[in-house]
């Protein structure tokens, strides 16, 4: 497969703006891609195949080579420091990780606890506040545990603020933006160099003339 490149995309929310930048850098994707519960597509005549992958598993199939090059959100990247270098911020899916809470409360001064989907980045984000907090990690739907009383505060992603603020809950911190990002595997990048540049020129064409 060394003429194939393998890409990796993300399911989910990321996917449809991640397969409309691939379109406007010119690669010919079939409506199957956008529309089949397949797991792997080919598209022969673009030398491509995807994977279709959940956007937290991504850089896994990256770094262990299974995918040459996937589109990963930075607030995965940041969670688990995968051995993946990172070519492109492709500017698709910005939104924020933030801390959030129930309004006007103090966190707890005996045993402060922080709900949230990136245990790594909250406990990083914490210990350089210079508190220290319990982590509960959770899967999804991380709204949920200062409103029964699980935790005093989250950590999540803020995208519209919707979530937030239908459920009655406010930011506190703003930690770091997020973006996409098109990793690469280093063994891949030595070894499909040309392909790799060529589908890094042809997106940074169009990352860089796009209005954001
Ligand atoms: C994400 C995030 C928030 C929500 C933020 O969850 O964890 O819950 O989106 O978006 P908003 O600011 O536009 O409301 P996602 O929908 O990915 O599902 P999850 O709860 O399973 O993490």
């Amino acid at each position: 497969m060394k003429n194939v490149l393998t890409i990796a995309m993300p399911k989910g929310r990321i996917f449809e703006e991640a397969a409309e930048l691939l379109r406007k850098a010119g690669y010919r994707l079939p409506p199957e891609l956008d529309e089949s519960r397949k797991l792997i597509i080919d598209v022969p005549e673009e030398e491509l195949r995807f994977i279709l992958a959940k956007p937290m598993d991504v850089a896994t199939y990256v770094e262990h080579g299974v995918a040459d090059v996937g589109i990963a959100g930075k607030d995965v990247l940041l969670e688990e420091e995968r051995d993946v270098y990172e070519l492109l911020d492709l500017k698709i899916s910005t939104c924020y990780l933030a801390v959030a809470g129930m309004p006007d409360t103090k966190m707890n001064d005996v045993a402060p606890r922080v709900a949230t989907k990136y245990p790594n980045v909250a406990e990083a984000y914490f210990r350089e506040q210079g508190e220290q907090v319990e982590i509960i990690k959770l899967n999804g739907s991380i709204e949920l545990a200062p409103l029964i009383g699980l935790s005093d505060r989250i950590v999540d992603i803020v995208s519209t603020g919707r979530t937030l603020k239908e459920n009655g809950l406010v930011e506190y911190e703003r930690i770091e933006d997020v973006t996409s990002r098109l990793i690469v595997n280093p063994v891949s990048y030595r070894l499909k160099d040309s392909l790799i540049d060529d589908l890094v020129a042809r997106l940074h064409q169009v990352v860089s003339t796009e209005e954001f």
